[in-house]
């Protein structure tokens, strides 16, 4: 039987481990919270009176961490102290996917999940509940277990570490995090112990309906994130497939998704179009599912799931394609504006930001490239574009072909082409007629997020095109 848990330590203070440590902190301030991680400057900055300087970015979050750093939440890099003092330990670390040996560009390397475990193993004191809060493949328990297990026989009997193991896994979507958390649409925990459930049902119980706490089995558990994430990826690749159809035949891709969507047994979310998903978890999920199918021979199944990934990079080479046909077939010496470098609106991140590729690939057909982002710094766009394009081109000098802006207007100036790859909210409130007068004519506008008012475009002398759209909106005056 668990004591009472007064401590919980999470492991990781990215975007998971932060945000969900923040909540937790502030719904049950019975608790003191620690979130611990290896990266030194990651943790002075949790810990930076100025919150401007958070390492991540979520509407909200800024004023939980006021309301509960130094109070009943702390940010550390004594991982030792920290696990020590826990009662139950959240494995919130990164798991991508593995570069090199076995199972390569697939399987996720879970080198992080096993050292996480190994200093558990080490300093943990009494009985601990180690929860999974990182997306991981279905059987990691068992590993993160046996290296539990294999500490205790070594060296530890004396000192009666116990351990249980449970699944827990977020569902948090960036952006919107801090919501998703005090508002989950259920909150799921795997694990075979009764007694250890209840322990985290009821941290949870603090704000979330009981009804919405589903228990499983722990495989089920661990499955069933990959398979939501898997699941999501699959609508934006469906309705992104139909957007290429809607502008080859004259339908409307928003009217689409409208009209499929009111059927309740489809629903209307995540069926908007764009230029693919992103985020640090589709892909590398996917990749991971598609590994496990092939591990246990169900090739058939790891097909059916690498085609949502097919179609997601084939949308973003499309729009490429589609970019340089419009500017007479060729980008060499074009100026083009790129807003929005996020993967999505309101966050900071840029994992996987179809942004890269489609910037890469301008690049490499010879265009210089003006980028603004609201909340996306200097150092990481250029950090992401020398990664992307020297896979492409060892030498490519990326300074001299990349400028980042502070504003819309100044990506506008002198520009060919204006690219819409955010869908930020101030990016709809931009006066086109303004904009017009700065660019150099013929010009064009790409609205690959389908968020810009034609109206705004009336009296300009702008072409707009925007993604699956079949009805010809070139120039509106
Ligand atoms: P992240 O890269 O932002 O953060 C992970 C942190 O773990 C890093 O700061 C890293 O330094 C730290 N870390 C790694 N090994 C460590 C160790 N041994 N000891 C201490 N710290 C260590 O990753 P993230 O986006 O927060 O994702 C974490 C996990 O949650 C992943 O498995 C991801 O798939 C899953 N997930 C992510 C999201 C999301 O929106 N980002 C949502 C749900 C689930
Ligand atoms: C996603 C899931 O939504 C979360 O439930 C999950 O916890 C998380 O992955 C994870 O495991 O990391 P996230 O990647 O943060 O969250 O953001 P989403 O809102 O899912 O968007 C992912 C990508 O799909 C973005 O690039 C977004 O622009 C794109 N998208 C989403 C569309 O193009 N159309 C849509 O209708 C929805």
């Amino acid at each position: 039987m668990p004591n009472k848990v007064k401590t919980i330590c999470c492991i990781g203070a990215g975007y998971v481990g932060g945000p969900t440590m923040a909540v937790i902190a502030y719904k049950c301030k019975h608790l003191k919270v620690i979130v611990v991680d290896l990266d030194k400057e990651k943790i002075a900055s949790w810990n930076d009176d100025d919150l401007t300087k958070l390492p991540v970015y979520e509407p909200g979050l800024k004023d939980l961490i006021k309301k509960c750093r130094g109070i009943n939440l702390f940010f550390s890099t004594n991982i030792k102290s920290s696990v020590e003092e826990a009662d139950m330990i959240f494995i919130s670390v990164n798991t991508p996917t593995k570069e090199k040996g076995l199972g390569a560009g697939e399987a996720s390397d879970l080198k992080y999940v096993e050292s996480s475990a190994r200093s558990i193993a080490e300093y943990a004191v009494g009985h601990t509940i180690v929860v999974e809060k990182s997306t991981i493949p279905v059987k990691t328990a068992e590993v993160i277990q046996t290296i539990l297990i294999s500490s205790q026989k070594n060296k530890v009997k004396k000192s009666n570490k116990s351990f249980t193991v449970l699944s827990s896994p977020e569902f948090l979507a960036e952006g919107t995090a801090i919501d998703d958390l005090l508002n989950p649409s259920r909150v799921l925990i795997g694990g075979e112990s009764e007694a250890e459930i209840n322990a985290l049902v009821d941290i949870y119980k603090n704000w979330v309906d009981e009804e919405k706490i589903i228990k499983t089995n722990i495989w089920s558990s661990e499955l069933s994130k990959l398979t939501a994430n898997a699941f999501l990826a699959q609508r934006v690749s469906s309705i992104n497939s139909i957007s290429a159809l809607c502008e080859k035949t004259g339908a409307d891709i928003s009217e689409v998704a409208q009209a499929v969507g009111t059927d309740y047994r489809i629903g209307k979310n995540f069926l908007k179009s764009g230029p693919g998903f992103g985020g640090s978890c589709f892909k590398k999920d996917i990749l991971n599912l598609i590994y496990i199918c092939k591990f246990y021979g169900l090739d058939e199944v790891a097909n059916y799931w690498n085609q949502v990934l097919k179609i997601n990079q084939w949308q973003q080479n499309r729009l490429t394609n589609i970019i340089v046909k419009k500017l007479f077939g060729t980008l060499t010496s074009k100026k083009i504006g790129i807003l929005g470098f996020a993967f999505k609106a309101n966050t900071n991140d840029t994992r996987e930001s179809p942004a890269i590729n489609i910037c890469t690939n301008l690049l490499l057909e010879g265009a210089h490239l003006s980028i603004y982002d609201p909340k996306v710094n200097e150092k990481k766009i250029l950090e992401n574009l020398k990664d992307s394009i020297h896979a492409e081109i060892d030498s490519f000098e990326i300074n001299s072909n990349v400028t980042i802006a502070s504003s819309y207007e100044q990506i506008a100036n002198g520009s060919d082409a204006i690219l819409i790859l955010t869908e930020w909210e101030d990016f709809k409130e931009i006066e086109w007629s303004n904009i017009s007068e700065l660019m150099r004519n013929p010009a064009w506008i790409f609205d690959c997020r389908d968020i810009v008012d034609l109206d705004k475009f009336r009296e300009t002398e702008l072409n707009i095109w925007k993604l699956g759209h079949g009805s010809n909106i070139k120039n509106l005056k």
